[in-house]
């Protein structure tokens, strides 16, 4: 099986990106070794993708993001809270997925960080609307790390320890949910 971690944000050195780091850590820790984990860091994006040209024509260089998206068993999304809701450059990234392959009965969870006390409370329901809307298999078990400035260690570990459980609990509990549905659902 194939696990994606989406960094929901290009912003460098994000808090965001450190929660991925630990979650995929955990994960390669935990899964059987014949089971995959990467990263697709929104930091990454080629430039030309953000050309208006895109919408007709996808650049060569984005189609590995793409075809990471189109392949893999599961979507685990850190998403930060900017302005109340979703950072745009992650509705951007959706926008410009082959449609309707991507999401449609994706399996896919949801985990929160922000500077704030409703740790991207409100991106995430935003993001699961979306994704609701796309026909993905919804995960609706989901972690929000508020103030999250103090609240993770340099490698993006929780320091509380009951939102580290949660964490693992979520992040365990979504890796099952998605095999389950390997077994019974095309990603198409
Ligand atoms: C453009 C922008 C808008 C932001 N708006 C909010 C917000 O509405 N609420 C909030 O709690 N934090 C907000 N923040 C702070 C982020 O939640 C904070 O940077 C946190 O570390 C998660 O974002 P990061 O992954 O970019 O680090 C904002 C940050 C940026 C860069």
């Amino acid at each position: 099986m194939h696990i994606t971690i989406i960094s929901a944000t290009n912003r460098p050195g994000s808090n965001t990106r450190k929660v991925a780091g630990y979650i995929q850590n955990f994960l390669k820790e935990n899964l059987p070794k014949t089971d995959a984990v990467d990263i697709l860091d929104l930091q990454d994006l080629p430039p030309e993708i953000f050309s208006p040209k895109s919408y007709d024509e996808k650049p060569k260089s984005f189609e590995k993001f793409a075809n990471l998206v189109l392949k893999t068993d599961g979507l685990l999304c850190v998403v930060p809270e900017y302005n109340g809701g979703f950072p745009g450059v992650f509705k951007y990234f959706i926008d410009m997925l082959p449609f309707p392959a991507s999401l449609q009965k994706k399996p896919a969870a949801f985990v929160g960080v922000a500077m704030g006390k409703f740790g991207a409370l409100r991106a995430v329901e935003q993001m699961q609307a979306i994704w609701g809307y796309r026909h993905a298999h919804l995960f609706t078990e989901k972690v929000l790390i508020p103030a999250v400035d103090k609240a993770i260690d340099a490698d993006g570990k929780p320091l509380d320890p009951v939102v580290l459980k949660l964490l693992h609990s979520e992040v365990n509990n979504f890796v099952e949910f998605a095999r389950k549905l390997m077994n019974v659902a095309p990603s198409v």
